[in-house]
């Protein structure tokens, strides 16, 4: 589905602050924290560089398992990116949105979570997506267990195409991403946007997240320019 036909979707896994601070000697908390100084650089970049969807991944399904010290420092770190920097987005027009359960995080991080959303909700410069506690697995279940109460409700699923999966999806209303960044070296998908990355095109650095510039974006960009996209034809 697509909003607007013109419009450039970029999906980046921030990968490699824990690295990035290690090799600094420093505690992985103080990788996160410039993690979000790039995350401030890139958002900032965004409209600069022609994209109007920012999605990324903030925190996995699978990130609970990390020490309980350093989910507390993310979550610490997404409450204080909100509070030092929802009214900057908001004069910036950025929208907010969330991929994802908040269910299961502090009820006052995700009240505030909440707000940030339904305050930027008419901003249209940049949409950035907050994929937090999120996996594109568990995405699909849910869409899947929304699509089953409708077929329960007499609803035809034989009458169903993709739309209407993708509109059961939390990315729903949004086209699906253009190009996906993952930085830090790894050659992974790691569980993120599984179906709506069915023909996104895949540009990989072994940067770390701190590191990324909008130099490195631009790069990015340049090649994605050079390829031709298929979707499957000729
Ligand atoms: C991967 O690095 C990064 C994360 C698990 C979290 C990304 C989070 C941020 C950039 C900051 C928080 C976000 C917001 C929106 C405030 P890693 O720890 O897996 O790095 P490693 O692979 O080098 O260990």
């Amino acid at each position: 589905m697509r909003e607007n036909a013109e419009s450039f979707h970029l999906a980046v896994i921030m990968d490699g602050n824990g690295r990035w601070a290690k090799g600094r000697g420093l505690p992985r908390l103080m990788g996160h924290r410039a993690g979000v100084e790039a995350l401030k650089r890139i958002v900032e970049a965004c409209p600069r560089q022609g994209i109007d969807y920012l999605t990324v991944y903030a925190f996995s399904t699978e990130n609970w398992r990390r020490p309980s010290q350093e989910v507390r420092g993310l979550m610490g770190l997404l409450g204080e990116y909100i509070d030092r920097e929802l009214e900057r987005l908001r004069e910036n027009g950025v929208r907010i949105r969330v991929l994802g359960d908040l269910a299961p995080l502090a009820p006052a991080l995700a009240a505030k979570i909440r707000q940030s959303v339904a305050a930027t909700a008419a901003n249209r410069r940049l949409t950035l997506s907050l994929a937090l506690n999120y996996g594109g697995r568990q995405e699909i279940l849910r869409a899947a267990r929304a699509l089953a109460a409708r077929a329960l409700a007499g609803e035809d699923p034989a009458a169903w195409r993709e739309d209407d999966v993708a509109a059961a999806l939390d990315t729903a209303g949004m086209p699906d991403p253009d190009l996906l960044i993952r930085t830090g070296g790894d050659l992974r998908v790691s569980n993120f946007l599984l179906w709506q990355i069915a023909y996104t095109e895949i540009w990989t650095t072994a940067s770390f997240w701190p590191d990324f510039s909008e130099a490195e974006l631009g790069e990015a960009l340049l090649s994605f320019r050079g390829r031709q996209r298929r979707f499957g034809g000729v």
